[in-house]
């Protein structure tokens, strides 16, 4: 091995990279931060983080913003485990599980594989539920946003949504 690779392979190559990005940044330091969650400051400042927000936890189920949206979750998450041994949103969401949780069960979709065959329990691909449905908070807006429900657009007949640029 050369000294070279003894060199990186050692972590002074980071340290140094490191070492030049902070030079870059000396004749900036009021680069203005990205437009994002966190706005103000500059790019190198570090600004505390937005307090989280608490969850919303009612019992309604939410209007679905278009058919095929995975539908938002109306009730707390928190500590529920999901990993290759326990499922505890399958408590209540299992099939078998619904008459006494109340619960919706999860609808065909979440039987079939990717070849649309359907198994006999959830299928691996939607074992974790949070990759598609999350809770909600009250949390001001981070971007703004202009989405019409396509009913609200069948209704006033406007389709100029979908005109080219
Ligand atoms: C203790 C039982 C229980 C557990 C555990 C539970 N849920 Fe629920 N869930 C419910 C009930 C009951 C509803 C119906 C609305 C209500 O009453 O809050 C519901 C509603 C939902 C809905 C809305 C369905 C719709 O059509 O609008 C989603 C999505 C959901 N849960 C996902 C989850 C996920 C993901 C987990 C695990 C992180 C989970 N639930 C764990 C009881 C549970
Ligand atoms: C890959 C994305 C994905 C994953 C993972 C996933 N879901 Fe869903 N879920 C959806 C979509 C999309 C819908 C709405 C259309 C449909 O039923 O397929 C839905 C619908 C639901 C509904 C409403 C059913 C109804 O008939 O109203 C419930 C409840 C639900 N999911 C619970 C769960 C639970 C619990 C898990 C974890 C075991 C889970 N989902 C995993 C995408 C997902």
């Amino acid at each position: 091995m050369n000294s070279k690779a003894l060199i990186s392979a050692s972590g002074i190559g980071p340290a140094v990279l490191a070492f030049s990005l902070a030079g870059i940044a000396q004749p900036y330091p009021d680069t203005p931060g990205p437009d994002g969650v966190r706005k103000g400051g500059t790019l190198f400042e570090t600004l505390p983080a937005p307090r989280i927000q608490d969850p919303v936890n009612v019992d309604t189920r939410r209007v679905r913003a278009y058919p095929e949206q995975p539908p938002t979750i109306p009730h707390t998450v928190r500590d529920y485990q999901i990993d290759l041994n326990s499922n505890q949103c399958m408590n209540c969401h299992t099939r078998i599980q619904t008459a006494v949780s109340g619960a919706p069960m999860i609808s065909i979709t979440h039987f079939m594989d990717r070849d649309f065959q359907v198994l006999a329990a959830v299928a691996p691909r939607r074992y974790f539920c949070m990759q598609c449905h999350v809770p909600q908070s009250e949390a001001p807006l981070a971007v703004g946003n202009t989405f019409k429900d396509v009913d609200i657009l069948l209704r006033n007949g406007d389709d100029s949504e979908g005109e080219a640029p």
